[in-house]
């Protein structure tokens, strides 16, 4: 029997919206999960979001909105782009959930009562974006390495958790067990951090400064620090302690986080459940971050990467790969469109695609569409041709398949298939079909030829699965698998000759277009001119509510006379009809003669205090646009009646 299998991703803030770097990790988790039903392993996937904190509390306050609105919304965007990205998880847990909250005060209760927990005055600097006290040593120049900006010394007396005590605990733990962190560096990391003697944790914030948390069950004046309310979501998801979820899924439980959280998952979240008696996670699966064109993905920089439009632009298995295969698992990785789109056409569109299209077409061309039989005879030919079989390519691929996504090295994983795709490609060409079709005589030699890779082609669709479900699924389809069939699992994909001789193909099919990588390239240059156009756009004024702005009186008027006024470079003086008559003298002469305006729609402020210029009273303003050559006048898409308001 194999193992059961249970998959993490950290639950993510509600103060933004979803981006690449989410996306990746839970696409990481999704392909985990996924590749565990390739085993025939019960799986149990869990997502979700992180709800309480100050930042929080503070995201909610900027939008007008209560806590609760503000987490509902945000939340429910996270729960609705999952399976938009066709991933497949379990439960989608929330910090507010009520489950959830009582859970963490019995664990709080129970750590205060061995003890674990003290009540002290404290004295620190706190990074109010982070959310936590740094210590002198963390600090980068005096201020916070993530936020770049110098904590605020804060002084109030709150609840710590006694980490210090586990210290000696958790450097054996991790020495003892050599996969607990990995990749090896980031273990390393942590075991470089606990050199250091370990700081004990402050679990509580006074709810004079913070009401947007769990409270303590033992201090109705206290909530609960964010961290401790969160890494323990792993838990509550599986109704700890009865739970039969906990029971079955809890002893194989994998996380997978990004290098930002390290320190939670790698030291306090060890400790906490050394401390509440709770049997220790088994492996922490930390993964590096994803730049944008060599830079953070920021809001401020204007580089936040949306998966959606990605997904709508290129196709969401197509990004998934890039994804998958462009990481390596524990290192940084940097994005751009163009390496996207090389990626699919250089590794799908050519050499997954045309191969499958290619073999699916030649089965049509030389077999009417059904699936030849490989003799044995015909084998021991093609062999003495030096062609060979692709059985032992086949095997060699799932092997190094199996052993990188067992390890989490997805793009290893995606290696050794496309090796498997290139042999297959290279069998084509030193077999040359085409020529065997020419002699009658070498039919059966044909046969086998077509056959392997279509057989190779099925063993390249159950090995996708994980990344490209929906990929898979067509090629399944094209090969004439049965939709039923969990053409995807190891054990099937391991056996070698399944399909069926004699089985219909349906007609080919192309299963990722080529892009045109040049207009990808303009485009997104074209992108970042209007990006840094719009970055010249003159500051905005401060922000009226409507009824300021409804103090302004719009209003209509038809130009009936234009003269320019005396001795004035730029003024126009103008008569125009807004339902009474009025003089307007405007700045305009440069950019328009007064033949170009009498007969025009206009747009004036009717009820600016009147002012004179150059001695000709003004009864109002004409609206225009001023650019840097010239102003133009504001007018209608249509004529109305002269005098109508706009609102
Ligand atoms: N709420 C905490 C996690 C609590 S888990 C008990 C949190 N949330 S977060 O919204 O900031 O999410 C952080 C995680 O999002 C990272 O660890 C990673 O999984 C993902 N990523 C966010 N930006 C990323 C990149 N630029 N690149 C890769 N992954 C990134 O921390």
């Amino acid at each position: 029997m194999t193992d059961p299998f249970y998959i993490t991703t950290p639950i993510y803030y509600v103060n933004a919206r979803p981006h690449l770097g989410h996306a990746y990790t839970t696409i990481t988790a999704d392909v985990a999960c996924r590749f565990h039903e390739m085993k025939s392993a019960e799986t149990y996937f869990l997502t979700g979001t992180d709800e309480h904190g100050d930042k929080i509390e503070r995201a909610a306050r900027k939008e007008n909105m209560t806590p609760r609105e503000y987490v509902d919304k945000i939340s429910g965007i996270f729960r609705a782009l999952w399976p938009e990205l066709n991933i497949n998880n379990s439960q989608f847990i929330r910090t507010t959930d009520p489950s959830h909250q009582a859970l963490v005060q019995r664990i709080l209760q129970r750590i205060y009562d061995a003890g674990d927990i003290y009540f002290s005055e404290y004295e620190g600097k706190y990074c109010f974006g982070c959310e936590r006290f740094y210590t002198d040593r963390e600090l980068v120049d005096g201020k916070c390495p993530d936020h770049e900006t110098a904590p605020e010394v804060i002084q109030e007396a709150n609840y710590f958790f006694k980490m210090s005590r586990y210290q000696d605990w958790l450097i054996n733990h991790i020495r003892q067990h050599p996969d607990f962190i990995r990749p090896e560096r980031y273990r390393n990391e942590v075991l470089s951090f606990l050199k250091e003697p370990l700081d004990d944790l402050c679990i509580s914030r006074p709810k004079t400064r913070l009401e947007w948390g769990i409270p303590l069950p033992f201090d109705d004046g206290y909530v609960t620090y964010v961290w401790f309310d969160a890494l323990l979501n792993y838990v509550s998801a599986l109704d700890y302690p009865e739970g039969e979820r906990f029971q079955k899924f809890w002893p194989y439980v994998q996380h997978i986080v990004a290098k930002d959280i390290l320190k939670p998952h790698g030291i306090y979240w060890p400790i906490m459940l050394k401390a509440a008696g709770i049997p220790v996670y088994n492996h922490l699966n930390v993964h590096g971050y994803w730049n944008v064109e060599e830079s953070k993905m920021s809001k401020s920089l204007g580089n936040v990467i949306e998966p959606l439009t990605l997904k709508n632009v290129y196709g969401l298995d197509a990004f998934r790969y890039f994804l998958m295969r462009e990481m390596v698992f524990g290192l940084d990785s940097s994005f751009s469109e163009t390496a996207l789109v090389q990626r699919i056409n250089s590794d799908l569109a050519n050499d997954l695609g045309n191969l499958f299209s290619r073999v699916v077409a030649m089965t049509h061309k030389y077999f009417s569409g059904v699936i030849p039989e490989s003799t044995e005879s015909a084998e021991e030919r093609l062999s003495g041709l030096k062609f060979g079989t692709l059985s032992a390519a086949a095997a060699a691929a799932i092997d190094q398949y199996e052993a990188a996504m067992d390890g989490f090295a997805f793009h290893k994983g995606m290696v050794a298939v496309w090796e498997f795709i290139n042999q297959m490609n290279k069998f084509i060409d030193v077999a040359a079909p085409w020529e065997l079709a020419k002699q009658k005589a070498s039919r059966p030699e044909l046969a086998s030829v077509l056959y392997q890779l279509l057989e190779g082609l099925r063993i390249v669709s159950g090995l996708i699965y994980p990344v490209m479900p929906e990929t898979a699924r067509k090629m399944q389809h094209h090969l004439g698998l049965s939709p039923d069939a969990p053409f995807y699992l190891l054990e099937a994909l391991r056996v070698w000759k399944t399909l069926q001789p004699g089985g219909k193909l349906p007609k080919s099919t192309r299963l990722f277009p080529r892009i045109d990588l040049d207009a990808v390239q303009s485009r997104v240059a074209g992108g970042a001119a209007a990006e840094a156009e719009t970055e010249q756009m003159a500051p905005l004024k401060p922000v009226v509510d409507i009824e300021a702005f409804a103090k302004i009186d719009l209003r209509v008027a038809t130009v009936l006379k234009a003269e320019p006024v005396p001795k004035a470079r730029k003024l126009l003086k103008l008569e125009v009809d807004m339902g009474e008559k009025r003089t307007i003298v405007s700045g305009i002469s440069g950019s328009y003669s007064p033949d170009d305006l009498v007969g025009k729609q206009v747009i004036i402020v009717a009820n600016l205090k009147p002012a004179k210029l150059m001695g000709v009273l003004s009864q109002g303003m004409l609206l225009a646009a001023a650019e840097e050559n010239g102003v133009t006048v504001a007018t209608l898409d249509k004529a109305v009646k002269p005098g109508t308001k706009l609102s």
